[in-house]
């Protein structure tokens, strides 16, 4: 039986897009009879009309390719309801869209934001799976999500070389890691990388627990600091504050993220020389680790075999050893912060790691 498969990337890119587009399609062409229909930059080519039928040879090569040839874009899911002045009504462009296109699927590779819209869809109807990618890890329901090793990976290096440089000059240095509401990517590089302060989204600090490690390290021989700071991190009275209120004070400090303001305010209590590293989208770019490629492709070809079985409803997981999945209905829109027990975070604690609470 011919099965048409649309293909769309959404959310913010990362390493392993391709791998596991790759899986889908080959894993697809080999097990039944496949077109496959490769939509633009996520849910905005689903909306607008963009697509093009792919062909085998378009899989090809693509394995250790970073980013995503479909392209993507950020859709926010709280306007996918809302007519805005271009007056489209979106969730029906995009059911319109699939029908034109003679879908019997869709595969949807990204984040929370398109797991949610993906779930919306298939509420209406559409036959929908979705593949969990993202650096930040915190897709509810997978252990893992694609992206998020090959991250780890670039920012323990980043921490690696900032080692070196750090322990030359006797300096603080406060590296900025991706991941505003999950500590995930700052917790693994920090304890790959062997930082002396981890602060995550999750563990709120204090500015005056912080320095105490940095002063103690200041008067050692080891005169120099590592910390890994998440842009999510927050310090006890932001925690305490609405989001808004938050961001509104955070405007007001002035600085450009929250590896600058930490450094600034550890040089005015220890008295240290401290400088802000931020990598930014480096931790995003580039090819993907073996694990990734393994994973991603493992992701794909689970979602083939989803096809082949007519199972839809449901985003591919990894779950210890195996790959399984979970209803779109029953992951779509819940967080995974890391949890407080994580027991990672007793074992960096073991190692006399700080959070700075
Ligand atoms: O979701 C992945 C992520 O890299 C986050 O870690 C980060 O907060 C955000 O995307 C950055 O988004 P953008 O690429 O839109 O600047």
């Amino acid at each position: 039986m011919k099965r048409r498969i649309g293909i769309l990337t959404s959310g913010g890119d990362c390493p392993g897009l391709n791998a596991a587009i790759r899986g889908v399609a080959r894993a697809a062409y080999e097990m039944f009879d496949a077109e496959i229909i490769g939509i633009s930059d996520g849910y905005r080519g689903l909306i607008e009309g963009e697509w093009q039928e792919m062909k085998r040879s378009q899989f090809s090569g693509i394995l250790t390719l970073g980013g995503t040839i479909l392209g993507t874009a950020r859709t926010p899911f709280r306007n996918m309801r809302v007519i805005g002045e271009d007056n489209v009504d979106k969730v029906k462009a995009m059911k319109d869209n699939y029908e034109k296109m003679k879908l019997d699927c869709l595969v949807t590779l990204g984040g929370n934001g398109t797991h949610k819209t993906a779930n919306l869809l298939s509420q209406e109807g559409l036959n929908v799976i979705g593949l969990p990618k993202t650096i930040d890890n915190d897709i509810f329901g997978t252990d893992f999500t694609f992206g998020f090793h090959t991250a780890v990976d670039i920012a323990t290096e980043v921490i690696d070389r900032i080692h070196t440089t750090a322990a030359s000059h006797g300096r603080c240095m406060v590296i900025e890691i991706m991941g505003n509401k999950a500590g995930w990517l700052t917790l693994y590089s920090g304890l790959a990388g062997g930082a002396d302060v981890v602060l995550l989204p999750e563990i709120p600090y204090d500015i005056k627990e912080v320095a105490k490690v940095v002063e103690a390290r200041a008067k050692s021989k080891k005169a120099f600091s590592i910390l890994a700071v998440a842009e999510g991190a927050m310090s006890k009275k932001e925690a305490k504050m609405k989001k808004k209120e938050r961001e509104a004070f955070r405007a007001e400090t002035g600085f450009n993220g929250i590896a600058n303001r930490i450094a600034k305010e550890l040089q005015d209590i220890v008295g240290v020389e401290a400088r802000a590293v931020i990598p930014g989208h480096i931790q995003r770019g580039g090819s993907p680790s073996a694990y990734d490629r393994v994973l991603a492709t493992q992701f794909g070809v689970h979602a083939a075999q989803l096809i082949e079985k007519g199972e839809y409803g449901v985003t591919v997981a990894l779950s210890g050893n195996n790959i399984i999945h979970n209803k779109l209905s029953e992951i779509a829109g819940v967080p995974k912060p890391v949890p407080q027990d994580y027991q990672m975070i007793d074992v960096a604690r073991d190692m006399g790691i700080s959070f700075g609470d």
